[in-house]
């Protein structure tokens, strides 16, 4: 991971810190940061330490969108593979074992909005704007924005925001639901480390188990949806950990939880 020349990553604990670090161009999404960013987050995974994740840009923006200069010229078949990889990177984010926190420091736009919104949730500055201009640019998004965008603001506000391109502040980010909580910039990133480090505290399997079925049970009818929870939960009685938390609930002492 180290030999990689866009991202950066720090780990404290269980927690790892990733962040997009191309500040000359807005940390714009070129097809070598998506292979650097899906590289780093398929290492994160394999090597089981991490419980909790935040992604965040270096500069100005968290990344100001797919890399216009890079795809000014392409041909339709390679926009279609630079969608797909885009579209690759965020199902990866989305279906990782661990959470991500986006902690949106300033800029979020096309495909910066698309990677926010595959992250588990958004943590923004007061100086983010997000959006998905793309339309502006006679293109629509391709790295599945137009898809979560529906399921996390609603069709209404998400064709708005589609047709028009237009640039959301934090505090409107935070009404749409879009954002979590909106800080100032120079707390962000300590305010999202905060709460992936409570996160990674708790059973790693459990946590693992609800992101997956959050995410498959939001497509699917509600009776499918309370059955995938059924299995999860039942299976999470498999777990040494889960041992571990009730003992320690019921002697009143503190579960050191192992992901086992
Ligand atoms: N792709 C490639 N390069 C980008 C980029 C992108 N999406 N966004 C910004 N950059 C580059 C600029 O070209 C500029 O490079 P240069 O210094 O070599 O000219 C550099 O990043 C700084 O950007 P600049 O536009 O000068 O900053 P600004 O503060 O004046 O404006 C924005 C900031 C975000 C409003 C503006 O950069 C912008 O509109 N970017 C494109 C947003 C967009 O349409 N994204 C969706 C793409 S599908």
């Amino acid at each position: 991971m180290s030999t990689h020349r866009f991202i950066e990553i720090a780990r404290d604990g269980h927690v790892a810190t990733v962040t997009i670090n191309r500040p000359d161009k807005l940390n714009a999404l070129d097809a070598d940061v998506l292979r650097e960013l899906d590289e780093t987050f398929a290492t994160l995974e394999s090597a089981g330490e991490t419980r909790a994740a935040v992604l965040t840009g270096a500069g100005k923006a968290f990344v100001a969108g797919a890399d216009i200069k890079a795809m000014g010229e392409m041909p339709p078949a390679a926009a279609k593979r630079f969608s797909e990889q885009g579209q690759r990177l965020c199902t990866r984010i989305e279906t990782l074992s661990f959470p991500v926190i986006a902690a949106v420091n300033g800029f979020a736009l096309g495909g910066g909005l698309e990677l926010a919104l595959a992250c588990d949730f958004i943590y923004a500055a007061d100086t983010a704007k997000v959006g998905l201009p793309e339309v502006t640019l006679a293109v629509i998004p391709g790295f599945g924005g137009t898809q979560r965008l529906v399921r996390r603001v609603g069709i209404g506000m998400a064709r708005e925001l589609v047709y028009t391109g237009r640039m959301v502040a934090a505090d409107e980010a935070l009404r749409l639901g879009l954002a979590n909580v909106v800080v100032p910039l120079a707390e962000l990133v300590a305010r999202a480390q905060a709460t992936a480090t409570h996160i990674a505290q708790h059973g790693p399997l459990a946590v693992a188990s609800a992101k997956r079925v959050m995410l498959h049970g939001a497509d699917a009818s509600l009776g499918d949806a309370c059955e995938l929870e059924s299995h999860a939960f039942s299976a999470l009685f498999g777990s040494a950990d889960q041992k571990r938390g009730m003992a320690a609930f019921l002697s009143k002492s503190k579960a050191h939880f192992t992901g086992s």
